[in-house]
């Protein structure tokens, strides 16, 4: 198959990033999680204490962009500046404030040159909210991912619960109803369906079902 790019956007834990890992597994491509990168940045400005409660520090952290160099190692894991986060990054703590680092435009245009730059030379899926409409528009393959706040909000707390992360349903539901507030409602890059994407609901099926019906339409698609 010639190189190409899969593209999958929608809001929080609708199963992106599940689908992404299994399109890569089956079509033995870099999986590129844009969320980790945001998440990344943000879990780097807390640690400087740059952001956090009643901290926002945004013109140091600007400052710091050229210092940073945001990666994915070979097993798809996100460094920041050689070294791997992965873990802390998930937590509902950076969850608060990503958003918030996210919809400004300075952050945007800095991770988008470098997802496109991990992309350029294709065989890659990236996910998150703006990669089918802004990173990647002419992607030949473009997935949108929806689902309901309930269905999602059960999954991410699950996610949280079986990490020993001590958090409420509520905490989680309110914080996805919150990202998902900003995320679409942003002047930079909202969270839209892109043009010519491929809309599929994860709201009751398998990850193993999701990921046949992908492959189906990517290799329809492709005939
Ligand atoms: O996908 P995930 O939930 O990990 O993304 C975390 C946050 O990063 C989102 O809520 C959003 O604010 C931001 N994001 C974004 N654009 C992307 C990917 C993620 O604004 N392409």
């Amino acid at each position: 198959m010639k190189d190409f790019i899969i593209t999958i956007d929608g809001a929080s834990s609708s199963g992106k990033s599940t689908l992404a890992k299994g399109l890569a597994k089956h079509f033995g491509f870099k999986h590129i999680d844009s969320g980790a990168m945001y998440r990344a940045l943000t879990q780097y400005a807390m640690e400087l204490q740059l952001l956090g409660e009643d901290c926002y520090k945004i013109k140091e952290l600007i400052s710091l962009l050229p210092t940073i160099k945001i990666d994915f190692n070979s097993d798809d894991f996100v460094m920041l500046n050689g070294k791997v986060i992965e873990g802390k990054i998930r937590s509902l703590e950076v969850a608060k404030y990503v958003s918030i680092i996210a919809k400004e435009s300075i952050f945007r245009k800095f991770m988008v040159d470098r997802q496109r730059e991990l992309g350029e030379r294709g065989n890659v899926v990236m996910d998150g909210r703006d990669i089918g409409s802004v990173v990647f528009p002419k992607a030949e393959i473009k997935f949108f991912l929806e689902a309901s706040i309930d269905v999602r909000t059960a999954r991410r707390f699950t996610e949280l619960k079986e990490k020993g992360d001590v958090v409420s349903y509520k905490e989680v539901y309110d914080n996805l109803a919150k990202r998902d507030e900003i995320d679409s409602t942003r002047l930079d890059s909202p969270l839209v369906k892109p043009t010519n994407a491929i809309v599929l609901s994860s709201q009751e099926s398998t990850s193993e079902n999701l990921l046949a019906k992908a492959i189906d339409e990517i290799e329809k698609k492709r005939s």
